[in-house]
């Protein structure tokens, strides 16, 4: 067991104390732990454990026809999962380049499954999503309990996902055996989903690893729902990522000109709130809960690490409705605004029960 491989985001030796062996321990014998990750809070149970997994689907009231994630320690262990010699020879080439220039890091491959990896896991997908993840717990994690462990995002089916310990105790509390606080999540939104059991390889979610850094590794990519008859993302449902509040999504600028005091407004940049406030007649927004940016120095990473943290904080506000604005469709972007286009695309919905849909 090689502790000192284990790398902190700041590369930073990580703290591995007895409390994650006691999680890692708990994945073994078929608990539940919620865990960070340098992208959102994971809800993690051991891959090869039916009946663990069934567990995850419960709690968080997750359709099964939604495949879910397995998380590995290190590329070393991709063969614990995945394939990869049932892929084309290009493909392969392209795995290979991606796993050694962008894990462990945000980006989940599509690959050809193995038979030890649980059908349930992959909704009886002949693939399966895998991802090594950058963050020294999750990775202790994964290394001291069974080394391949499953794990979506630690929030009801359809809900915001968390970013904090917080979030997963407010939306999952007592269902989980046991939560590890690691402090807020860098990313702030899910890791890209790339299929590389297609060619052109197709980006199925954005997220943390933006298409053109992709791209400049592997060359071009398709985006979006795959045609039919190929797999596809199941969480791309058009409505995701909800708050509890209807979120109306606008293009930049394009913020209601009528202030309402009821309504919560989100802002890209102090600039585009600046030119709104002007517009309202209002002097500052300072102390304003209901008025937000989601960076304060104007680029995409900060915008990308403070959405759901965000989106969470609004939700809890006596409000009708959030007015949000795309971001600049470049980089992280891409992924904020699809975030944001799903938050957006159901008027109301009740903040969904943890076991509402099993
Ligand atoms: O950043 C992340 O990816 C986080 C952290 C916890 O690692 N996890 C996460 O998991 O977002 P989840 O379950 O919320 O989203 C998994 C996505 C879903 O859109 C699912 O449909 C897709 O991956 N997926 C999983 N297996 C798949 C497969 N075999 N083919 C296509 N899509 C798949
Ligand atoms: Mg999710």
């Amino acid at each position: 067991m090689d502790i000192l491989r284990l790398r902190g985001p700041a590369g930073e030796a990580p703290r591995i104390d007895p409390e994650i062996r006691r999680a890692a321990l708990i994945i073994t014998a078929g608990g539940l732990v919620a865990f960070p990750t340098e992208t959102v809070y994971g809800l993690g149970a051991d891959a090869f454990n039916p009946a663990a997994l069934a567990k995850v689907f419960a709690v968080k009231g997750r359709p099964r026809f939604d495949p879910l994630i397995i998380h590995l320690a290190g590329r070393e262990d991709l063969g614990l999962a995945a394939d990869c010699g049932a892929l084309s020879p290009k493909a392969q080439e392209q795995a290979d380049v991606l796993c050694r220039t962008l894990w462990p890091g945000p980006l989940t491959l599509i690959l050809p499954k193995v038979p030890a990896i649980p059908d349930l896991a992959t909704s009886g997908l002949p693939t399966v999503a895998v991802r090594v993840p950058a963050h020294p717990i999750a990775q202790a994690l994964i290394r001291f309990s069974t080394r391949a462990v499953a794990a979506p995002s630690a929030n009801p089916f359809g809900y915001l996902s968390p970013t904090t310990a917080e979030h997963v105790r407010e939306q999952l509390g007592s269902r989980v055996d046991m939560i590890i606080d690691g402090g807020p999540a860098g990313v702030g939104v899910e890791s890209t989903v790339l299929d590389l059991t297609t060619d052109p390889p197709r980006i199925l979610r954005p997220g943390g690893v933006p298409q053109e850094r992709i791209e400049a590794l592997i060359g071009p990519t398709a985006v979006g729902d795959a045609p039919a008859g190929v797999s596809a993302s199941p969480g791309q449902l058009p409505s995701h990522y909800a708050p509890q509040v209807p979120l109306i999504l606008h293009d930049a600028g394009e913020i209601p000109i009528p202030y309402s005091p009821a309504a919560a407004y989100l802002f890209f940049d102090p600039p585009s709130r600046d030119r709104r406030l002007e517009r309202w007649g209002i002097a500052s927004a300072q102390g304003n809960p209901r008025i937000r940016v989601l960076s304060d120095n104007g680029t995409l990473t900060e915008a990308a690490a403070n959405l759901f943290t965000i989106l969470h904080d609004l939700d809890t506000l006596p409000i009708a409705a959030i007015h949000a604005e795309r971001v600049p469709a470049e980089g992280l972007g891409n992924a904020v605004n699809d975030r944001l286009t799903r938050a957006g695309s159901r008027r109301y919905c009740g903040r969904p029960g943890p076991a509402s849909a099993e």
